[in-house]
């Protein structure tokens, strides 16, 4: 941990990575405000964008913020100073909400298990982009959200929770797509408080209640994320 993480509080730190409308930050941020993120808080909300509307809001709601364009930047170079900005504010968990950019290796592997996205299809359906009119074209019948760790495969990584809904017959992709959104506003919060809650570990794919039996196929390694609270960081020292 940084001399810089170990002056912040104890509460476990969001770094918000945004490049758009923000409205998965707004609803993350609106559930600390009322109390069902206890032990959370916003440290930085970065975009990669300048006009992005979710920066703008940050700045109203009095976050820190910052903008660091990416646009005609290498991806690592961009990333390492994203990197730098998030260790400057004591981050313990990235959240991706609505980040238009791809993450270099070294990014991935600088926060193990520490970088969450939501993706607005159950995954490992509809990767990519567009990912509600993907649905919506194939004619399924269910979809949804799913919020899982960033690995270095595009919406690849272990699943922390997933909601659906149906696809109503007389849905259009716009009304489908308004839909998953407001599921994916409950999800990320429920997925953040599964995670800072310490309570589950991560096997193989699996993310699961630590304590739990299965699953425990041999090629299934135990993966332990490390505590999102530092006791160094509790005790105030460096
Ligand atoms: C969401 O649909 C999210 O699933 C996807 O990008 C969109 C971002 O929306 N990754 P917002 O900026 O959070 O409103």
């Amino acid at each position: 941990m940084s001399v810089d993480a170990a002056a912040h509080s104890k509460n476990v730190r969001l770094g918000i990575l945004l490049s758009g409308r923000g409205s998965n930050f707004l609803a993350i941020a609106e559930s600390i405000r009322t109390g069902k993120l206890p032990g959370v808080e916003i440290a930085i909300v970065i975009s990669n964008v300048a006009e992005a509307p979710g920066i703008a809001a940050a700045a109203e709601l009095g976050l820190p913020n910052a903008v660091l364009v990416s646009k005609g930047r290498k991806r690592a170079e961009h990333d390492a100073d994203v990197a730098a900005l998030l260790d400057a504010h004591g981050v313990d968990l990235v959240c991706l909400a609505g980040y238009m950019r791809l993450l270099s290796p070294e990014f991935v592997a600088a926060f193990p298990h520490r970088i969450l996205n939501i993706h607005p299809s159950l995954l490992p359906a509809f990767p990519g982009l567009d990912a509600q009119q993907q649905a919506f074209a194939y004619a399924v019948k269910v979809t949804g959200c799913t919020v899982h760790f960033v690995d270095d495969e595009l919406d690849h990584g272990a699943i922390i929770l997933q909601r659906s809904i149906p696809v109503l017959d007389d849905d259009d992709a716009r009304s489908l797509a308004a839909r998953i959104l407001a599921e994916e506003h409950i999800a990320y919060t429920e997925a953040i408080a599964r995670v800072v809650s310490g309570e589950y570990e991560v096997r193989g794919r699996w993310y699961v209640k630590a304590g739990t039996k299965g699953p425990n196929h041999p090629s299934e390694q135990t993966a332990l994320a490390p505590p999102l609270r530092d006791p160094g960081r509790e005790q105030g020292s460096e």
